[in-house]
């Protein structure tokens, strides 16, 4: 049968519709997560540097730079914020850091019209050496709920001798039983592929260790973005809405990347359906990297109601183009190039499912400027470690 895009546009619906009915699971019929999480974490940038000071003030700056308006909507305060436990066994946050605790916290963030996230870890000890839940999951999931919490990021660290799933499968069903909407992300760094059993029991889970503020360079514990990319070709179809593989937090605005290479991150994270989660100083950012955080377009792309992931379509050497299906029938397509001198990169219709007779729209997403109709193929130069990503739209 030969290819058609209104007919492919009819089944996207129809899938989309689908998906929404009747995806099993308490945390997707709950509606959690239907897109990618949008958010903000202190970890990349503070690490324990963390107080309820620092997490107000960021707050304000979600709201009055735009990012609450593009859609960033949790704040998550990560490792290092406990001190351990009272004598009921009850976490108690630190006194000297969040001297009005945790749920004056969570009401100030809430009273700005966004949602509070907090961390723990399956071990006794988090990564950071603090109280983790082991053992009082279930008081410690009572405790996040009457705080407010919305979005729990669960850690991996001291797990030694827990299976991945009965452990994150515990922590879930005591989100659950609060009956308070908490948002479950899964750190577990891909370990032991998440993907392959998460869904249902967390909204979104890491494919891999932790981000590195550099394009492809490689720390004890930390890797590089284009490394990070390249772990996450062939999951696509583990993805959807209410239960995303997550490459970890955004690092555009840390410092170790260009603004090319902070671009080509947020992108390619677009096109991954990956959480946006900022991981910057967000009082203090340049206009550029605001422009790139709240570019409407792309962030258009990554939200996209279809929920699915985008994928590698095509690599010679160091350029490559990725593209993804979007709920109107149209395709988000990154041109890609890792090398160091601009080259030339042209993604053929064929290649993301089009006749190669179509004619469609083509829009620069960064550039925010109409092409023009192309037929067959589009061809951009891309400058090194960059990206040109556009929407390509059949033409009535
Ligand atoms: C791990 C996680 C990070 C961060 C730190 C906190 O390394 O993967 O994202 O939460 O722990 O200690």
């Amino acid at each position: 049968m030969r290819f058609s895009w209104q007919y492919g546009a009819v089944v996207v619906a129809s899938v989309l519709l689908l998906r929404v009915s009747t995806v099993p699971g308490q945390t997707t019929s709950s509606g959690l997560a239907q897109r990618p999480p949008m958010g903000w974490n202190s970890w990349n940038k503070f690490q324990c540097d963390v107080s309820e000071k620092l997490i107000r003030s960021i707050a304000d700056a979600i709201v009055s730079t735009g990012m609450k308006d593009a859609g960033y909507e949790y704040v998550v305060v990560d490792d290092c914020w406990q001190t351990g436990r009272d004598r009921e066994g009850n976490l108690l946050a630190d006194p000297s850091r969040f001297p009005s605790g945790m749920k004056s916290l969570s009401d100030y963030i809430h009273g700005k019209g966004l949602k509070f996230g907090m961390y723990s870890d399956v071990g006794y000890q988090t990564c950071g050496g603090r109280t983790a839940s082991r053992g009082h999951e279930f008081q410690d999931a009572e405790t996040f709920a009457e705080w407010g919490v919305d979005y729990l990021k669960y850690d991996w660290c001291h797990s030694e001798n827990l299976d991945a799933k009965g452990a994150y499968t515990t922590m879930s069903d005591a989100l659950k039983q609060t009956g308070r909407p908490i948002v479950f992300s899964m750190c577990e760094w891909g370990s032991n592929k998440p993907w392959l059993w998460a869904t249902g029991i967390a909204n979104l889970w890491r494919t891999t260790g932790d981000i590195h503020d550099c394009w492809d360079c490689k720390t004890e514990f930390e890797t590089g973005f284009v490394l990070l990319l390249d772990r996450n070709v062939n999951l696509a179809s583990f993805a959807g809405p209410g239960h995303w593989n997550d490459p970890d937090m955004l690092e555009v605005g840390n410092g170790g990347m260009t603004t090319a290479e902070y671009r080509s991150h947020f992108s390619l994270w677009s096109i991954l359906a990956a959480p946006l989660i900022a991981g910057n100083d967000v009082r203090s950012m340049t206009p550029e990297i605001r422009q790139i955080l709240t570019n409407s377009e792309v962030i258009a792309v990554d939200q996209d109601p279809l929920g699915e992931q985008g994928e590698r379509s095509w690599k010679q050497g160091d350029l490559e183009v990725w593209s993804r299906r979007l709920a109107d029938g149209s395709r988000a397509v990154v041109l890609f190039n890792r090398g160091l001198k601009a080259a030339r990169v042209t993604v053929g219709w064929e290649e993301i499912g089009y006749p190669s007779g179509l004619t469609a729209d083509v829009r620069d997403l960064w550039e925010h400027r109409e092409v023009g109709p192309q037929k067959g193929t589009y061809g951009a130069t891309v400058e090194s470690h960059s990206v040109v990503m556009v929407k390509i739209t059949p033409k009535n």
